[in-house]
């Protein structure tokens, strides 16, 4: 069975096509680099011992997904492709809508035209806005606070009439709360082209003295030490669900939201001083005013990947601060002694 994995060179995706070659998939991988490097392939054969047909290919380009199409026998689609930061897209709207709308247009079209009907989308847990409650289910009213969501709302909605349109589509909408780590070997990571913005990048600037000290933003919040609390997720964990989504899209014909989190929430400084113990390093803070748009607490209802997928995140705080500084000082050190 052969999976298009679009994106697969990114940090979740490449972790995903790790999964899914030692499931035994045929893959076929296309990414424009725009967020990732060509080195990333190597590293994903050099874990697996297996090969995969990549393109260097831009999903803007209409043709490029045609060849891909034409020359292989794709069964399903995880579409992971696209622009993610949220900043980034306040300040260029229409180069995020650009990418990830019109590149998954494109992307959808083609599928259509060669009768590929099954697809497992990247959403997020931004789709919830400012959620009313915690634990967030798949069914709590979506809203979203800038450019970026709304691109992955807009593709929701964009599957859900395609779905609407024709019921013999297969659809499963992965909404990931936020996903940190790296491969335990410490060949992949999260390795943005530019300026990072999510905190576990953050954190490992710091520890590595990149910047000296890290901006945490807000410590009046209503929440056991007054910092934000999120739902961070090991992307081995999430690279998992992603098989598992695979397999159901193979068997059941109908469009699924499902969050991929662990159902537990830790503070910013409670990751940071887990990050600091487990890798005995310091990561000196600054505390900032709130960010608008930020809330307090955001963690997932995972009973409905248990239920649907068979799902459950198995790794914790400890391997997520182990995993991505290890694979931080393999990509600075090319060993992981400090
Ligand atoms: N990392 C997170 O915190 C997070 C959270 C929720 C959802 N997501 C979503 O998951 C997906 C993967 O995220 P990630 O963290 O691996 O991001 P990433 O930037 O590491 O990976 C995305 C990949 O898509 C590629 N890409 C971008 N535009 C492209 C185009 N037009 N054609 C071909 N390739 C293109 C990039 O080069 C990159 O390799 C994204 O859609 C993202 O929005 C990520």
């Amino acid at each position: 069975m052969s999976i298009l994995v679009t994106g697969g060179t990114g940090f979740i995706g490449s972790h995903t096509c790790v999964e899914l070659l030692e499931a035994g998939y045929d893959l076929v991988v296309f990414d424009n680099f725009a967020n990732s490097k060509p080195s990333v392939i190597d590293k994903i054969v050099d874990i697996t011992g297996k090969g995969f047909k990549f393109y260097h290919a831009d999903m803007a380009d209409k043709n490029s997904l045609e060849r891909i199409f034409s020359e292989n026998d794709i069964d399903c689609v995880i579409h992971f492709a696209g622009y993610k930061a949220v900043g980034e897209s306040v300040e260029k709207p229409l180069m995020y809508y650009q990418n990830n709308i019109t590149g998954t247009l494109n992307l959808l079209e083609t599928m259509s035209e060669y009768n590929v009907k099954r697809i497992v989308f990247s959403s997020s847990a931004t789709v919830y806005g400012i959620p009313k409650s915690v634990p967030i289910t798949e069914d709590e009213p979506l809203s979203v606070t800038n450019p970026y969501g709304r691109t992955k709302l807009m593709i929701e909605d964009i599957l859900r009439d395609l779905y609407v349109s024709d019921n013999s589509w297969a659809i499963i909408l992965l909404r990931y709360f936020n996903p940190v780590g790296g491969h335990p070997s410490g060949l992949l990571c999260e390795d943005p082209n530019g300026i990072p913005n999510n905190l576990m990048p953050r954190i490992l600037d710091t520890a590595f003295g990149k910047q000296d000290k890290i901006n945490v933003f807000g410590n009046d919040y209503p929440t056991v030490d007054g910092t934000g609390v999120r739902d961070y997720i090991h992307v081995l964990d999430l690279a998992k669900g992603h098989v598992k989504a695979v397999e159901r899209i193979m068997r059941v014909n109908d469009i699924q939201a499902i969050n991929l989190g662990t159902g537990r929430g830790y503070s910013v400084l409670e990751l940071i001083k887990t990050f600091e113990e487990v890798n005995n390093v310091k990561v000196p803070v600054e505390f900032a005013p709130r960010r608008p748009g930020d809330v307090a607490e955001c963690y997932a209802d995972t009973r409905k990947a248990s239920e649907m997928l068979g799902w459950k995140a198995q790794l914790g705080v400890t391997e997520m601060c182990r995993d991505s500084y290890r694979a931080r000082l393999m990509l600075e050190h090319g060993s992981d002694d400090k």
